[in-house]
């Protein structure tokens, strides 16, 4: 019977069978007595599952007892109660087979003991053998899945908008260019540089920083919908909430405004978390010892109280009168920075903000022009410790506002079928856009968002 160690560890209902597990050895120590004891993971959960091999298997000193840590092995056995402490259940071997030695065990990257998470961004092809990215990696499944769920159990239509595009979503011009490239043609100038058409087929594309646009216009068919996929931003930041490539969550629904898209945002993200509290209590008890003590009353206390809804006036206000000196000006019409956000949400409410109705002169386009003339129907989702995790507004779905913006912000590019969805039954809508990598840091308590996407992208990290 082939078994993943979480299923073995997790029920008793095994113990006396015969079982085979396969994974990497995360260490092996050997008694007096003649016994070698291994601990394999193989991903399914936290806990590695300890094998007992006695020296009587015809291959003990020839390969038990050369394995190391990294091995890739094979353990046969049968399945028995743990006198040990903190564990179940351990595997009696009867056969243990090496499908894949390390090396050269002195130089293994990541040999037992303890490594710095930045020493571990550069081995980022070893880095998920590891405990911590074994765990961050686990709880980025639960969350993946705990989105889809969570859209699918309320009628939502997963679309897959386009990656690359013509449009500038959010107007900050932190796009990166797509070009053709004839890879068997390469024309070569002299100095051996390669020569390329600047274009995607005779036109300007780039790589999309949101999927909004598109969204909206599936939303104005089948009402409810969301996206989930990667995202680009050609942000020249080296910051420890920045990516050139993350992955972002954007729901969007007709008929909504700005109070229903709160309350989803709202809703949603204490699903999600939820999820991660009841489906990695393993993973999430290494957090808490070892990354951020609080991590998991954290997100307790988050799923049981309300968020705190804000004007972004009052804020402003706030923040005037909280005594603290910050490094950037604070003032009606200019954008908050990290170290305001984290006030508000960290110091000021202890909670989740969400700070809405943003002067309309540092929000996008499409956002909706509240009667005052000067705000916007925006809102940001602040989550102490990290700030902004979720963006997002109600829409403007009035084609005469929606050109004076446009005109006024000098938007660019094609804006013809955008215009079209005000044109032909045109309603209220709104949606968001949650970075999923902020949410996994803010989840684990991990602090650089590099350490939440298994191959960070940013100026300083080469792609491999
Ligand atoms: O606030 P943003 O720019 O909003 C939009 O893109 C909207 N079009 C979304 C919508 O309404 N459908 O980005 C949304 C979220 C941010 O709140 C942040 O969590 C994340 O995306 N984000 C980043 N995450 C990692 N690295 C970056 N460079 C990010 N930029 C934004
Ligand atoms: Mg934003």
């Amino acid at each position: 019977e082939n078994r993943d160690i979480k299923s073995l560890l997790s029920s008793d209902s095994a113990i006396g069978n015969q079982v085979t597990v396969r994974g990497w050895v995360r260490s092996r120590r050997d008694s007096k007595a003649g016994i070698s004891f291994i601990h394999l993971y193989d991903g399914s959960c936290f806990d590695p599952i300890q094998a007992v091999v006695p020296d009587t298997l015809s291959n003990y000193q020839q390969d038990v007892l050369k394995i190391t840590t990294g091995c890739a092995v094979e353990i046969s056995g049968v399945l028995s109660e743990s006198a040990g402490k903190g564990q179940s259940c351990e595997i009696q071997a009867s056969a243990v087979t090496v499908m894949g030695w390390v090396d050269d065990p002195d130089t293994y990257p990541i040999a037992k003991k303890r490594h710095t998470f930045e020493y571990l961004r550069q081995v980022a092809h070893l880095r998920p053998r590891t405990n911590a990215f074994g765990a961050i990696s686990r709880v980025r499944t639960t969350l993946s899945s705990a989105i889809h769920r969570y859209f699918h159990e309320r009628g939502y239509h997963w679309v897959n908008t386009p990656i690359i595009t013509a449009s500038d979503c959010e107007g900050a011009g932190e796009m990166f260019r797509v070009s053709t490239l004839d890879l068997a043609n390469l024309p070569r100038a002299t100095d051996g540089s390669v020569d390329f058409e600047e274009d995607f087929f005779g036109r300007e594309a780039f790589l999309t920083v949101s999927g909004q646009l598109n969204a909206e216009a599936y939303a104005l068919a089948l009402s409810k919908v969301y996206t989930f996929g990667p995202t680009f931003r050609a942000e020249n930041s080296n910051t420890s909430r920045h990516l050139a490539e993350f992955w972002m969550v954007e729901p969007e629904v007709a008929f909504a405004d700005l109070n229903d898209n709160a309350a989803l945002a709202e809703d949603f993200l204490k699903y999600i978390f939820r999820a991660v509290l009841e489906e990695r209590p393993d993973d999430m008890a290494f957090f808490a010892q070892r990354v951020d003590k609080g991590a998991i009353e954290r997100l307790e206390s988050v799923v049981q109280s309300d968020f705190e809804y804000m004007d972004y006036a009052d804020a402003i206000d706030i923040l005037r009168n909280s005594g603290e000196s910050f490094v950037f000006p604070v003032e009606w019409g200019l954008d908050l920075q990290s170290e305001h956000e984290q006030y508000l949400a960290e110091k000021h409410v202890g909670r989740p903000v969400i700070l809405m109705n943003y002067p309309a002169s540092i929000k996008a386009f499409y956002m909706r022009m509240n009667d005052d003339g000067e705000t916007v129907a925006a809102m940001d989702v602040l989550a102490p410790g990290i700030g902004e995790i979720i963006g997002g507004s109600q829409r403007e779905e009035r084609l005469d506002v929606l050109d004076r913006r446009i005109a006024e912000l000098g938007i660019q590019g094609d804006m013809g079928w955008y215009r079209d969805l005000r044109r032909y039954g045109t309603v209220p809508h709104s949606g968001f856009g949650m970075g999923f990598e902020r949410v996994v840091n803010y989840v684990t308590g991990m602090e650089n968002i590099r350490d939440a996407i298994p191959f960070p992208r940013t100026p300083k990290h080469a792609p491999f």
